[in-house]
């Protein structure tokens, strides 16, 4: 038994090394490229990393982030929105690039911790961590959601049951979804969603409890794309084109970004 967790534990060190050692192979050739390069971000990511910040296999990818934002930049707006589902590293990396880059975020996490621990890290008051605890639906519900969008926060909020605090962290928890209040939704135009939370296959709720945000041009950096049919239920309400993705052959780690063309 205590063999057996010592080898588990040293397969988990090895695989982690491999990750980063992955991502840091990825990250030289998009510099060495010039892939989605952008100057300022590259500054700000760097500026990020030397004070503590970190891109890992738990955190997006740096790669991803790169992607994302060089995308967004490419829209020369004077002030950005963005909704991000799944707080961590990417809302502090957000709170360090805000004001420079103009940019309203609102944040949605479920975990009560890393709700206190963002809220004592954040420094802008443009960056909003919103506490919106887990719900889950039935099949149902979900399929009730996926005909209705337009009234996907009534049905979820009428339907749903709360997520035991045992499952925050379980990875393959299925149909939840954050709790949005009515006043925790943006007040303003929305330029790009990161989808990096919740775990499992409620993901996909993302795309009707916020359905009013979706329009042609709106960015998406979906995380771990592929781990359920993420993208064939984004199909199901809008037509979309895939910018750019990327898998990983160390882990099952993958992300994509891409833009909407047009909501059904
Ligand atoms: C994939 S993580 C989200 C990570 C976040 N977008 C980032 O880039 O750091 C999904 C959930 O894991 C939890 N989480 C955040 N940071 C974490 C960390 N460093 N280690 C473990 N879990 C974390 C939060 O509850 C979060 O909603």
């Amino acid at each position: 038994m205590i063999i057996k967790r010592i080898i588990n534990k040293i397969k988990t060190i090895y695989k982690k090394r491999a990750i980063e050692a992955e991502y840091q192979r990825e990250n030289k050739k998009d510099l060495a490229l010039k892939t989605n390069y952008h100057p300022e971000l590259n500054q700000a990511i760097d500026a990020f990393k030397k004070n503590g910040g970190i891109f890992n296999y738990f955190a997006l990818a740096e790669s991803a982030v790169r992607s994302f934002f060089y995308q967004l930049y490419l829209l020369e707006k004077d002030e950005y929105s963005l909704i991000e589902l799944g707080g961590g590293q990417s809302t502090l990396f957000l709170n360090s690039i805000c004001e420079a880059s103009h940019i309203n975020l609102y944040s949605y996490e479920h975990d009560p911790d890393y709700v206190k621990y963002l809220k004592t890290k954040v420094t802008s008051n443009k960056v909003i961590v919103n506490y919106t605890p887990l719900k889950q639906i039935s099949a149902d519900v979900r399929a009730e959601i996926f005909a209705n969008p337009k009234e996907a926060i009534d049905i979820f909020i009428k339907k749903a049951q709360d997520v035991s605090p045992d499952e925050f962290k379980n990875t393959r928890l299925v149909n939840g979804f954050y709790t949005v209040l009515k006043e925790q939704f943006p007040n303003k135009e929305i330029d790009g969603i990161i989808v990096d939370g919740p775990h499992g296959n409620g993901r996909s709720l993302a795309f009707s409890i916020f359905y009013k945000y979706m329009k042609p041009g709106l960015l998406v950096l979906m995380d771990d794309f592929d781990h359920y049919p993420f993208l064939d239920d984004l199909s199901k309400l809008c037509k979309y084109t895939i910018l750019e993705k990327r898998k990983y052959k160390t882990s099952i780690k993958a992300w994509v970004v891409l833009r909407i063309e047009k909501v059904l």
